[in-house]
């Protein structure tokens, strides 16, 4: 079993490896390679198997080409700029969150060996006027640039699938919360940043209301939920090859007290709240009354509390002080 994970410096990515570094298979048979390829070069993982890190750039064909070996098996694709990065930038957005796609979805076909391809989608491909909740059935009605990259994304997930070229599943990502290292160019940075930064000691700024609603996962079961999702069986991905992943909805507010009962009453009293309209603007627009009752049934599950991400995040990758 060769896997490929493209995007692998970014934050998922780098769990992701070293998940499956540990486990050992994947799909019921043993890993014997794994690549990480990224715009810049991945840190490399331990691995009883051989691992390689590679430069690639997925809007560029001939690195994609490089990048993915005749036999690779297992494709993750993970790499994308993110939210508030995208619509900044139009062109670079659909250059990569697009175009990569389908530089990577073309050397898969032309592989001809059908590869398992996971993809990485958002909650951000909902939005305007559908009812909630959001369900399996719900119509994809993207509000921002990124949402509509990966509206399209998911589309040529189930064409390329449907054509036999690949076996393909899409997992639509709640906010992943509690992501380590520094705050990012999505709009929802500080969905993890307001607990981070005060459990490091550090400020940070939050730019909604604490009755602000979202839904939530940790990078943990993230990670747990793409490894079983591309073990699940072709037929049981039906015809739709795209779902959300489960998550649970909370306030900003049940967020800060989970922290504050894991952690004690210090690290709330570090973070400042500061109306940011730019952000406010994305992120209200964003959906999270959401019934996956998809992903469930072929189980993939959320967390169990909000209590359980901060302690994920203490135990797998607050830096030591
Ligand atoms: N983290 C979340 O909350 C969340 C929510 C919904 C969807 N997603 C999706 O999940 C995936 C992984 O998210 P993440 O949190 O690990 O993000 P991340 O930004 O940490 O990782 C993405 C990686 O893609 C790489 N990349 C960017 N442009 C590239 C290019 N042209 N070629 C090759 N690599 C390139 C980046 O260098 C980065 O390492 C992304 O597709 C993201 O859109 C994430």
């Amino acid at each position: 079993m060769n896997i490929l994970i493209l995007g692998g410096g970014g934050v998922v990515g780098q769990k992701l490896a070293q998940s499956l570094a540990q486990r050992g298979h994947l799909r019921g048979q043993e890993i014997t390679r794994m690549t990480l390829a990224d715009i810049v070069d991945p840190v490399p993982v331990e691995a009883p198997f051989p691992v390689e890190t590679t430069t690639c750039d997925i809007a560029d064909p001939a690195s994609v080409a490089t990048s993915i070996d005749a036999d690779t098996d297992v494709i993750y694709l993970l790499a994308a700029i993110v939210s508030a990065h995208a619509e900044e930038d139009f062109d670079t957005g659909y250059r990569i969150n697009m175009t990569g796609t389908i530089n990577v979805l073309e050397r898969a076909r032309a592989l001809g060996t059908k590869p398992v391809v996971v993809f990485t989608s958002s909650l951000a491909v909902f939005g305007g006027e559908v009812p909630d909740p959001i369900t399996d059935h719900t119509f994809l009605n993207p509000q921002t640039s990124y949402g509509t990259q990966k509206a399209i994304g998911e589309l040529l997930v189930n064409d390329y699938s449907r054509k036999g070229f690949i076996d393909g599943r899409g997992f639509r990502l709640p906010t992943i919360s509690v992501r380590p290292g520094k705050p990012n160019r999505a709009a929802s940075s500080f969905m993890s940043s307001i607990l981070r930064e005060p459990l490091n000691g550090q400020e940070a700024i939050c730019p909604v209301e604490d009755d602000f609603l979202h839904y939530y996962l940790s990078p943990r079961k993230c990670v747990e939920n793409l490894i079983k999702g591309a073990e699940l069986a072709e037929d049981d991905v039906g015809m739709n090859r795209n779902m959300m992943m489960p998550g649970k909805i909370w306030s900003v507010r049940q967020l800060i007290d989970a922290m504050t009962a894991v952690a004690g009453a210090e690290p709330a009293k570090l973070i400042r709240f500061e109306a940011q309209p730019d952000i406010q603007r994305i992120v209200k627009g964003w959906r999270y009354d959401q019934a996956p009752e998809k992903s469930l049934k072929l189980g993939l599950t959320a967390d169990d509390s909000f209590e359980d991400n901060i302690r994920y995040y203490l135990e797998d990758d607050k830096p030591a002080a």
